[in-house]
């Protein structure tokens, strides 16, 4: 996928980020430590749920990556002044937040599918941000994601193999994706996604980093026969999408 931007001035140190910038940032941030600090939780969680000792022990291995990238975070908020634990005292609850039962292992499995990831094609625009203490930090937090995906990936095979629980998956995945992008992703249009693209806060629009989410999915569900939810599944909730992401939702119904 082709870069929207390449023009943007890198911002090196914290001091630099000022005015609306920083508001933006600041924003971004936040919207990532909720991530960050809900996934650590799921999985902490769901060390109590997984079926099997395999599984737990991946659970405690994914919780304890999750706390990790919420410490970057909190970092990158100290260095531009922020008190971490005041954002995270602002943080609505993980189980509100994305509709889970966290104490039911379907749920983690299809939150493990389809939020976790959903927070991984964010952090891919964050990689190349324009706020460089930012960008630097998201390397690695990338790579562990790549293991929670494949993860992801692997009980969604398994799942596939048996019909009811199969069944069950399916419906919760039908409720979890439009919250998912609509939480997640927030709004395709708007002032705000055309000025982070500006100033190469992300260097793609949110139709495109959606898309790019949907389509790496999508394989994996045509090989295991997953469906996308209806299109009034998102319209009910209010997930505003663009046409190109509709034709992608449809193609797989
Ligand atoms: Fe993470
Ligand atoms: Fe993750």
């Amino acid at each position: 996928m082709a870069s929207t931007t390449t023009a943007a001035p890198i911002v090196r140190t914290p001091s630099d980020a000022t005015g609306e910038y920083r508001d933006m940032l600041l924003r971004l941030m936040t919207r990532q430590f909720y991530a960050e600090t809900a996934t650590a939780e799921v999985f902490g969680r769901s060390i109590g749920c997984a079926p099997t000792l395999r599984e737990k022990l991946l659970a405690a291995e994914f919780a304890r990556e999750e706390a990790e990238h919420s410490g970057r975070l909190c970092r990158l908020f100290e260095g531009l002044g922020v008190d971490p634990e005041q954002v995270f005292a602002a943080r609505p609850s993980a189980a509100q937040f994305w509709s889970l039962d966290l104490d039911n292992w379907v749920h983690i499995a299809v939150f493990n599918f389809t939020v976790d990831r959903a927070g991984s094609h964010q952090i891919m625009e964050y990689r190349d941000s324009s706020y460089k203490p930012w960008a630097d930090a998201m390397g690695s937090v990338l790579a562990d994601e790549e293991g929670h995906y494949g993860n992801g990936v692997e009980n969604l095979r398994e799942f596939a193999r048996d019909k009811t629980f199969f069944a069950e998956f399916q419906q919760v995945y039908f409720g979890m994706l439009p919250v998912t992008v609509k939480r997640a992703f927030g709004r395709p249009t708007g002032a705000d996604n055309d000025y982070c693209v500006a100033v190469g806060l992300k260097r793609h629009t949110t139709e495109q980093v959606v898309n790019r989410y949907l389509g790496e999915m999508l394989g994996y569900m045509r090989e295991c026969g997953l469906k996308f939810p209806p299109l009034a599944a998102f319209d009910k909730i209010g997930a505003e999408l663009m046409p190109s992401t509709r034709d992608i939702i449809l193609s797989n119904q």
